[in-house]
C-alpha cells in the first residue's frame, strides 16, 4: 500500500483533527502517502483533495472542528442532482476518482450516515475502516464518540452563566441541547452543570409534573430552575419539535424550539417568569477537550494500522477504556440511553433530580 485518503464527514465536532494527525503520522511512520478529502461526500464524489504531510498535521490536533471540512448532508449512493431535482449513486465514481490518484485504502471519520455510507463504499470494493465521531454519543461502536466529551464541556459551562443571572432574577431558565434522538448530551451536561430538572427524547415528559416540580423548588426558597431539555425531547402526547427540513440532506430533519415551547407554557401554568436558551452550535465548536485529542489519536492510529495491515472492513472505537474494531453494520440505528437502567439516569433520580415523569 502506497496511499491512503482520509475524510471527514457529518457534523463537526473537536477532535478530528487529532484524528487525521494519528492517520497521517501513523501512515508517515510506514511509508506511506496520506491526502485528505475534502468536505466529506461532496470531495469524494467530485474528486477534491488536498496533499497531507508531516508539516501539514502539525499542532492540528488543538484546533476544533476538522481542517479537511465536511458535510452532513450528502450521500454518496444518494447524492442529490440539481438539475433534476432526484438523487444518484455516485459511489462507484467517487472510488474511481480516488483510485485514479493511486489511494488504496480509505478512512473515513463520522456519525451513523457517514459510516453506513463508508460501509458502502467498502462493498463496492476501497478498502476502507472507519471512525465514530459524534456530539450525539449515540454510536454503539464506540463509547464516548469522539467530540461528545468536548460538548458536555462546552453545554456545562454555558448553563452554569445561566444559573447566575437565573438566581438573579428569580427566573426558570430552559436551555435546549442538542444530540438527535440521543440524550446522552443532555444528561451528562444537564447532570454536571447542576440541572434540577432533565428532559430526554428516550421518556416523554409530563407537562403537569415538570410544572409542579418547578413549583416545589421556586417555593423552597431556591430562587431559579434550571431545566436542561434535549431537542428532540417531546411531551407526552404531543409531537418531536423540528426547526426545519433540508431538502437536499440525506437525514432531513432539524431539531429545534423544544425550549421556547416548553418555557411559554411554563410561564402560564406557573406564574414564574422563564427563558428559553438554544445553545446550538456552540456545543460543536471550540478547542478539543485532552481527552478528545487522546480518543481521537488512539481511533486514528488504530484506524490507519487496521488499512496498512490489509485489514479493512471494520468501525474502530473505544469499548470499555479499550480500543476495539466492530464490523460495519448493516442499519444505522442510532444508539440511546436505556432510561430505566442507564446509571446516570439513576444516580441522578436517587439525588432527586426530576427526569420529567413521577416515579
Ligand atoms: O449530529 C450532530 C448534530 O449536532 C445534532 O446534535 C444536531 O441535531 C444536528 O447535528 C444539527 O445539524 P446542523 O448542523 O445541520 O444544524
Amino acid at each position: 500500500m502506497k496511499k491512503i485518503a482520509i475524510m471527514t464527514a457529518g457534523g463537526d465536532c473537536a477532535g478530528l483533527n487529532s484524528a487525521i494527525k494519528a492517520i497521517v503520522m501513523t501512515a508517515n511512520t510506514h511509508g506511506i502517502e496520506t491526502i485528505g478529502v475534502t468536505d466529506g461526500y461532496i470531495g469524494f464524489v467530485e474528486g477534491n483533495y488536498i496533499p497531507l504531510t508531516v508539516d501539514t498535521v502539525r499542532n492540528i490536533e488543538i484546533q476544533g472542528g476538522t481542517m479537511l471540512g465536511s458535510s452532513n448532508k450528502e450521500c454518496p449512493f444518494h447524492y442529490y442532482n440539481k438539475k433534476t431535482g432526484g438523487f444518484d449513486d455516485r459511489t462507484d465514481e467517487g472510488i474511481k476518482k480516488l483510485r485514479a490518484q493511486g489511494v488504496e485504502g480509505m478512512v473515513v471519520v463520522g456519525g451513523d450516515g457517514t459510516l453506513d455510507s463508508a460501509r458502502v463504499i467498502f462493498e463496492h470494493g476501497m478498502p476502507t475502516v472507519g471512525i465514530p465521531k459524534t456530539i450525539d454519543n449515540d454510536m454503539s461502536a464506540s463509547e464516548p464518540t469522539i467530540g461528545f466529551q468536548t460538548a458536555i464541556e462546552a453545554a456545562v459551562e454555558a448553563i452554569r452563566r445561566l444559573i447566575t443571572t437565573a438566581y438573579s432574577h428569580r427566573r426558570v431558565m430552559v436551555v435546549e441541547l442538542m444530540g438527535r434522538t440521543s440524550g446522552y448530551l443532555t444528561l451528562y451536561a444537564g447532570f454536571a452543570a447542576g440541572a434540577d430538572i432533565i428532559l430526554l427524547p428516550e421518556h416523554d415528559y409530563n407537562l403537569k409534573a415538570v410544572c409542579n416540580r418547578v413549583d416545589e423548588i421556586m417555593k423552597s426558597g431556591k430562587r431559579y430552575v434550571i431545566i436542561a431539555i434535549s431537542e428532540a425531547a417531546k411531551e407526552e402526547g404531543g409531537e418531536e419539535t423540528i426547526a426545519k427540513l433540508v431538502k437536499d440532506s440525506f437525514e432531513q430533519k432539524r431539531y429545534g424550539g423544544v425550549s421556547q415551547k416548553l418555557a411559554a407554557q411554563i410561564e402560564q401554568l406557573t406564574g414564574y417568569e422563564t427563558r428559553a436558551t438554544v445553545l446550538g452550535h456552540i456545543q460543536r465548536g471550540g478547542e478539543p477537550t485532552t481527552q478528545d485529542i487522546i480518543l481521537g489519536a488512539q481511533l486514528g492510529n488504530a484506524a490507519a494500522k487496521l488499512l496498512i495491515e490489509g485489514n479493512p472492513g471494520y468501525i474502530v472505537g473505544m469499548k470499555g477504556g479499550k480500543v476495539q474494531k466492530v464490523e460495519f453494520p448493516k442499519d444505522r440505528v442510532p444508539r440511546l440511553l436505556d432510561f430505566e437502567k442507564d446509571d446516570l439516569c439513576k444516580t441522578a433520580r436517587d439525588m432527586g433530580i426530576f427526569l420529567g415523569v413521577e416515579e
